[in-house]
């Protein structure tokens, strides 16, 4: 959204495509943008199934640049890149989708509108023609029934008046953008559930660092008036227009708009050019300006004439947050190139030697062998009289929780329960005021972690955030908590956040034993130990030349299993999803002790198997459920510890069996080690069978629906 900056068309839609393309990694199976169209007050819609790139083509071959490339002096556009939830991807599913076939109001949303199928009923029955089979497109379409049924009153909302009467009939989440013919050059931005930042640039320097939340008396006032629409649905059509103006007639104002807005942007009253950039990730605004300010739930963000309007869509409650700080993103550009990498994800696996130092740096003192994590240092003494911690979360995320909860357990003395998000919510699990919940999440934005996140705040329980990306609604809304620091994480399949959320877990589990006496060695030896798995990961990531030969032979397998035991139960389910995500190989994490129980019925000699055997405690049963496997004419691939004695002379007797060796070190760190191969599995797995590693099918980054 710009005012007072000329910018021609195609340059436009050159920063929307630009955009989308970094905000590709979470969704990509529809592309869409909207912007002026030629005749003034006109939309323009472009939209494609597929990629951006595509857009990007589809968007030269509609405009002819060199001959009609209009200039404007302010301008808002809005665009947009699908994850389909309601509706196959298409043109007619892909968003913007809009009100009419003048496109009216035109909108773009992330999110879910649960309350859909009774809003199309309602919609139906007014007149409305459906395009689409998606959930979004009722919202267009409400914007224009409420925008034609006021007028027809004789009443002239503003974009914000009317978004908010838009706003009072959807349930389930949303991070919403509407542009409308009808408030040309304004945008509105609103969110419940679902994240969006504003990134605010100008040349001039900013009056201001922070922005009001805009709680006006006509916000009672029209909280009215959204009581009497809701009443008016149930009375004839007549009355429903003497409600509204009998209201108009008490508003002394004579009209709903909001006159006290404040212009925080402009120097002395003097207007100065400025840009926003509104998108749900920071990555997609980074180029432009590093000045962002994120919403909360139920903000409605308003656009015009150069200035940004927050107004709350819900009553003020006790304690809330009267502003929006402006913010300075310490992200630069670089981390979200690819740089020389063919895909983010073999970037982002490469880069662990580093993020896992990240992750450490100026936390750990190697010297004197202690911890400190400065956002849970008020919150410890609290932390340790729980009466049990939680560990909650959601994929990848789920298996950093399982690899470290032994080390909690043993460190802390604290029974630990681990859930997947969503099966604890399902079962509405009981939260109590001791507990102690702990959400791990590498976007900070899943929706199934943020509601399980909701459900222990309103029973009373501290939060505790495990995220790495600074700013996220996770982030915010829990008590306190470790930034992983991983750097940002593009590639769909998540590698570097993992090893990043099991050290930033070691150190908490560590910080919680702080005074334990009894477990001063065991720490000791875990925090020297860790100070040299960044080197180890480099040693493990040599060994990409034996990988790739073991892909080769792996290629046209159709399943594949992956054992491991105690410690390394949760890298055999890590490396099974990894591998299944990109590869899209069947492959399970089978809990080696379970082996006999019922999985050994589906080994003989051509089930390739990758076993974790590497040195701790239970060695020797793992050993034991291995050798089972090789009874019945298994191979295995056999992840073990470098010049392990047993399992050299085992291969020297076998030699079908395929060892990778990687370095030795704490039980409970091994998997950190461990799990390197089996991403490198993965990622060969699925260049070599030519799979878009980064954009795997069906699935995306940041899953902000339940
Ligand atoms: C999606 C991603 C996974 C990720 C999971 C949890 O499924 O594809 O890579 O592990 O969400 O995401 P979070 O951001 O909460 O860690």
């Amino acid at each position: 959204c710009n005012y007072m900056i000329e910018k021609s068309r195609e340059e436009i839609l050159e920063t929307l495509t630009e955009g989308l393309s970094r905000l590709e990694y979470r969704g990509y199976d529809s592309t869409g943008v909207a912007v002026d169209g030629d005749v003034d007050g006109s939309t323009l819609i472009i939209k494609k199934p597929g990629k951006v790139a595509q857009l990007k083509e589809e968007i030269q071959s509609t405009l002819n640049f060199k001959e009609n490339n209009p200039e404007f002096i302010s301008h808002a556009a809005i665009a947009h890149t699908r994850w389909a939830t309601h509706g196959e991807p298409s043109v007619r599913n892909s968003h913007p989708q809009r009100s009419d076939i003048n496109n009216e109001f035109v909108v773009v949303h992330n999110g879910i509108i649960t309350n859909y199928r009774e809003l199309k009923t309602l919609l139906l029955k007014k007149g409305a023609v459906f395009e689409s089979d998606t959930d979004t497109e009722c919202i267009a379409k409400l914007f224009k029934l409420f925008y034609d049924t006021n007028l027809a009153n004789g009443i002239e909302l503003d974009f914000n008046a009317l978004t908010k009467e838009v706003l009072s009939e959807l349930d389930g989440s949303y991070g919403l953008l509407c542009r409308s013919s009808h408030y040309p050059g304004e945008v509105i931005a609103t969110r419940k559930g679902s994240p969006l930042l504003i990134g605010v640039k100008s040349e001039k320097k900013l009056k201001v660092d922070f922005v009001d939340v805009e709680f006006t008396e006509e916000n009672e006032q029209e909280s009215e008036l959204q009581k009497l629409q809701k009443m008016s649905k149930h009375v004839a059509q007549d009355e429903e227009k003497v409600y509204f103006a009998s209201l108009v007639n008490n508003n002394s104002a004579g009209n709903l708009r909001y006159s006290q807005s404040r212009a925080f942007l402009s120097e002395d009253g003097i207007p100065i050019p400025i840009e926003f950039f509104i998108s749900s990730d920071a990555s997609s605004v980074i180029k432009h300006t590093k000045k962002v300010l994120f919403l909360e739930d139920n903000d409605v963000a308003h656009i015009y004439d150069g200035e940004l309007h927050i107004h709350r869509f819900k009553p003020k409650q006790d304690g809330e947050k009267v502003t929006r700080p402006i913010q300075t993103l310490e992200l630069e550009l670089a981390q979200i190139m690819k740089g020389d990498y063919n895909h983010f994800m073999q970037k982002e696996i490469s880069e662990q030697p580093e993020s896992t130092l990240n992750t450490m740096r100026g936390r750990l003192d190697f010297v004197n062998k202690t911890v400190k994590l400065g956002g849970l240092t008020n919150w410890l003494p609290t932390i340790r009289r729980a009466r049990r911690l939680l560990m909650i979360a959601c994929g990848t995320s789920y298996h950093s929780c399982l690899a470290t909860r032994q080390i909690f357990e043993e460190l802390s003395e604290i029974p630990v329960s681990i859930e997947l998000a969503s099966d604890f919510l399902d079962r509405k699990a009981p939260v109590f005021r001791d507990d102690v919940c702990i959400f791990v999440s590498q976007s900070g934005e899943t929706a199934d972690s943020m509601l399980a996140l909701k459900h222990c705040l309103e029973r009373g329980a501290l939060t505790v955030g495990i995220v790495n990306t600074v700013g996220s609604s996770i982030s915010r809304t829990t008590h306190c908590g470790v930034h992983i620091n991983a750097g940002p994480e593009i590639g769909v399949a998540s590698t570097k956040a993992y090893t990043s959320q099991y050290i930033a877990l070691v150190m908490l589990a560590l910080s919680l034993s702080e005074d334990r006496l009894s477990c001063l060695k065991k720490r000791q030896t875990i925090i020297s130990d860790l100070q040299h798995i960044p080197e180890q990961i480099k040693a493990v990531l040599n060994l990409e030349t034996q990988i790739k030969k073991i892909c080769e032979k792996l290629q046209n397998e159709k399943s594949m299993l992956l054992l491991g035991r105690g410690y390394q139960y949760a890298s055999a389910l890590e490396g099974a999803l990894k591998i299944k995500e990109i590869s899209y190989m069947h492959s399970e994490g089978i809990l080696a002790g379970e082996l006999k129980h019922g999985v050994l019925a589906l080994v003989d000699e051509d089930l390739p198997i990758i076993a974790l055997g590497t040195r701790d405690a239970l060695f020797p049963k793992v050993v034991s459920s291995i050798e089972q496997v090789i009874a019945r004419k298994g191979k295995p691939i056999v992840i073990c510890n470098k010049d392990d004695e047993y399992w050299i002379t085992k291969k020297s007797n076998q030699p079908e069996i395929e060892l990778i060796e990687v370095p030795h070190t704490s039980d409970c760190l091994q998997g950190l080690l461990n799990i390197i191969p089996l991403q490198l599995i993965s990622y060969w797995l699925a260049v070599n069978k030519g799979y878009d590693v980064d954009f795997p099918r069906n699935l995306a980054k940041s899953v902000t629906v339940e």
